[in-house]
């Protein structure tokens, strides 16, 4: 979603702002801007487009040590100069840059509108900066203004204001939008995300829904929306700014994608007993009474956090002989879910700031439900909310299309399964052929990735398809679904994943020459099955890329990988599919790292 940053210090912020913005451009891509006091003056600068137009706006005497800047992913009003943030008050005095949505904007919007305020843009926020403008005239601090302001508002936001009148301060406001704290020498940073700030501090304080913050050169204050002053204690990010430049590869995407041994071996560390053939997960918070004491479980996620989730539920289920199931949380949440006490919940999410898992997760601790949380950033607002559970430790992912922490989060789940499984009735044998597949799966990746060149031609040569099919039987059909995934996001070619059982049932009719599959074939039980199924397609003149454990003459194409155990092998079956729709949207020059029309955090509705 959109991606925020403010600084208030002794430098100029403009240069500050601008690095921010690049770092959160993930986040949002369709326009952006900032804003600086100069003597009590706002000077604004936005664009449609890049951070790197702003850059090419922004002019080399765009002095102020205060300023917010704004990275858009439009939701109210399309991409347009004039609808980038940030949005000034009438009197020119308050500048807002806003990620979320404010639900009753247009409510607001009438009634400021039949007082005589005449509003510039499309957008939602600018009737915050309308409202607060207003407030602050009545008030003796901006923050009371702020607050007073949003006292009325119905919506989510992260929000950062700024006052031409007092210059060196900003005030922060979170509600359902992530907002960071990043505290410097003698300056003070917030924003979206730690990205931002990363280069600058790695002491960080995070703000929880409700809260307001005030920041200046020399410190900040923080207080809930009823003005009550809260402690808060700041945490040290163990990333740093290394993870996220690109590193010599060409893209961000390439680059998750090629550090998947290390990101692995990260998920892995400490966490294998190799006495007892069992999990370390502290984070857990549950002893082993009550992990016996669940008789279900139920995964929730979005979009590739969801398909990880899927994946999760088998290995559940195989290891740990517990009925699990993998739902999106953004169904989830809507349909008043029944929710039972001995069913354990597990929500998935790289950002841990995606807001309908996060919501899903708020209604399931309403209704008293205990929820682990799998998730990549540390400190994040899921992670916060759960009850307990375990960081992936992939580093940021940058790129939009998620690949490193998909893979993660299935090992993590494996862990967890073979963690379920111990305390129940798996044997310490299986244990330990689970334990010692896992320690194997860095080197295999690095295996895989070796294949590139061939998947990269495969990738060209497969590149002109209007569509492509992608199937995969049981273990298979998780690792189907999320190819699919990563091909129609970053390449824009269409893409359904079938169980490979399902296609007589309806799809076999889409089967031509034109509409290629990839089909998931692992040397596990369900081979002899998974070759009628090829067959069938090159029956219907169908083209074949099998994805598997041994080549076949049933398909086209074959791209063989390292087998580990039947259970782990859908993690290393996944890779070759990033790799392909990698080099499938390098082949039709696509923006790789930022495809169309997304964004990396869904932070709203
Ligand atoms: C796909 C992708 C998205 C995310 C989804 C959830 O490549 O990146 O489908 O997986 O938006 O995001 P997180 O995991 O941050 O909750």
């Amino acid at each position: 979603m959109c991606g925020i940053v403010a600084y208030v210090g002794r430098k100029d912020a403009a240069p500050i702002l601008l690095e921010g913005l690049q770092r959160l451009e993930y986040r949002g891509y369709d326009s952006a801007g900032l804003a600086v006091v100069s003597n009590k003056r706002l000077k604004t600068r936005k664009v449609k487009g890049r951070v790197a137009d702003l850059a090419a706006a922004v002019p080399a005497r765009f002095k102020g040590t205060t300023g917010i800047g704004h990275t858009r992913w439009a939701t109210h009003g399309a991409p347009s100069d004039v609808n980038a943030h940030p949005h000034l008050d009438a009197g020119e005095r308050i500048a807002v840059v806003h990620n979320g949505i404010i639900e009753n904007a247009d409510d607001l919007r009438r009634r400021l509108e039949a007082d005589g305020v005449a509003f510039v843009s499309e957008t939602d926020t600018e009737v915050l900066a309308h409202l607060i403008g207003r407030a602050v005239k009545e008030t003796e601090t901006l923050a009371e203004a702020v607050r007073r302001a949003l006292k009325g508002v119905v919506g989510t936001y992260g929000i950062a204001v700024l006052d031409a009148e007092r210059p060196g301060e900003i005030v922060v406001a979170r509600n359902g939008s992530p907002i960071v704290l990043g505290i410097g020498e003698k300056e003070m940073f917030a924003a979206s995300d730690v990205a931002a700030l990363i280069r600058y501090t790695r002491q960080v304080v995070h703000l929880e829904d409700g809260e307001l913050a005030v920041i200046k050169a020399d410190g900040f204050s923080t207080f809930t929306s009823d003005a009550t002053e809260t402690a808060k204690e700041p945490l040290t990010v163990d990333w740093d700014a290394g993870h996220y430049d690109t590193g010599g590869y060409e893209h961000y995407l390439l680059k998750e994608i090629c550090e998947q041994p290390d990101t692995v071996a990260r998920a892995l560390r400490g966490r294998i007993d190799d006495r007892f053939h069992i999990a370390h997960l502290g984070g857990l918070n549950m002893d082993a009474r009550e992990l016996r004491s669940f008789r279900r479980v139920k995964i929730i996620g979005c979009g590739s956090a969801y398909y990880s989730g899927q994946m999760g539920a088998q290995l559940i289920e195989e290891l740990a002989r517990i009925p699990a199931d993998a739902e999106p949380a953004s169904e989830f949440r809507y349909r008043n879910p029944v929710v039972e006490g001995d069913t354990l919940y597990v929500a998935v999410s790289q950002s841990g700031e995606t807001y309908d898992t996060l919501a899903a997760v708020q209604e399931l601790k309403r209704k008293g439900a205990r929820v682990l949380g799998i998730v990549n950033t540390v400190g994040s607002a899921i992670a916060r909310e759960c009850d307990g559970g375990v960081y992936l430790h992939a580093g940021p992912e940058v790129s939009v299309a998620s690949t490193k922490a998909f893979t993660s989060t299935a090992v993590v789940f494996a862990l967890l399964a073979l963690h379920l499984g111990r305390v129940r009735d798996l044997s310490p044998a299986e244990g330990k052929r689970i334990c010692d597949g896992l320690r194997r799966l860095p080197e295999q990746i690095k295996e895989i990735l070796t294949l590139e060149e061939q998947i990269r031609e495969l990738a060209i040569k497969y590149s002109d398809a209007p569509g492509m099919m992608f199937v995969g039987r049981v273990r298979g059909f998780p690792v189907a679904r999320e190819g699919a995934q990563k091909l129609k996001e970053v390449s824009y070619i269409h893409a359904e994943a079938y169980p490979a059982s399902e296609l007589k049932h309806g799809p076999l009719a889409l089967i031509s020459p034109e509409l290629p599959t990839v089909a998931i074939v692992p040397d596990d039980e369900l081979l002899d099955k998974n070759l009628t199924t090829l067959e069938e397609i090159r029956a219907r003149n169908g083209r074949i890329v099998m994805v598997g454990h041994r080549a076949t003459d049933a398909a086209d194409d074959c791209i063989v990988v390292p087998k580990n155990e039947n259970e782990l092998d859908p993690i290393l079956l996944t890779i070759p599919l990033q790799l392909f729709a990698y080099h499938a949207a390098v082949a039709l020059g696509r923006d790789v790292d930022k495809p169309r029309n997304l964004a990396k955090s869904v932070t709203v509705e």
